[in-house]
């Protein structure tokens, strides 16, 4: 049985380790001062993070925030202000593909909507082909496209925008093709 349990502070340095293991692609962006420094401030609860695991391993997790990289913040439609940001999703590389990103990406947005978060804004290596079929999951729509030479070494070297609306998520429960329990937040 998969279980998706909120991260503390205790679970910093696995986290830390767990997401240059099995993160790093050449689609996935990780800078690493940056990345480390993100997931420093879940023990500040500036950040919040969802682990999926198994008899106590780690098989994957998320981290979300409410603050907005620069990078979306033209896309985001006057009035509404009430949004966060994805901003890590790893799954461990023997686990791809079994519906562990889908699922603590909808975790996330329980999470969320239960915070009263109306829209859920992630950013991506518009070839991560892995992430693009998660996010499609999930629910997200693409809503811009562009050039991003300075952060972008490989392929089209394109960013993609993705944002899906928590306003009309009604589904609480979280469903699919895991066994999966969830810890209150
Ligand atoms: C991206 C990532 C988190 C996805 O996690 P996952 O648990 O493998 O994803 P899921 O099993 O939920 O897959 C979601 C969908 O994408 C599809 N998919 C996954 N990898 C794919 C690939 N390489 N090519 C095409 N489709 C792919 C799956 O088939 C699935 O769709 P389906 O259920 O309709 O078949 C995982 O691949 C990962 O950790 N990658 C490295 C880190 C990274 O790039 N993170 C994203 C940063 S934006």
């Amino acid at each position: 049985m998969v279980h998706i349990r909120s991260a503390k502070t205790e679970d910093i340095p696995m986290l830390k380790g767990f997401i240059f293991e099995h993160g790093q692609n050449e689609w996935n962006y990780l800078p690493r001062e940056e990345v480390l420094a993100h997931l420093s401030k879940i023990e500040i609860h500036e950040v919040q993070a969802l682990i999926a695991e198994e008899a106590g391993t780690c098989l994957g997790f998320c981290s979300f925030n409410k603050e907005l990289p620069e990078k979306c913040l033209r896309y985001i439609p006057t009035g509404k202000n009430k949004n966060a940001y994805l901003a890590e999703v790893v799954v461990h590389k023997s686990h791809s593909g079994k519906g562990i990103g889908s699922e603590l990406v909808e975790a996330a947005k329980n999470v969320l909507k239960m915070q009263d978060i109306q829209a859920l804004y992630a950013v991506r290596h518009t070839d991560n082909l892995g992430s693009a079929g998660m996010m499609r999951k999930s629910g997200f729509e693409v809503i811009a496209e562009f050039d991003d030479f300075e952060i972008r070494t490989s392929g089209s070297r394109r960013t993609s925008i993705t944002r899906v609306e928590l306003s009309n998520y009604e589904d609480i429960g979280v469903g699919g093709k895991l066994p999966i329990s969830i810890a209150g937040s």
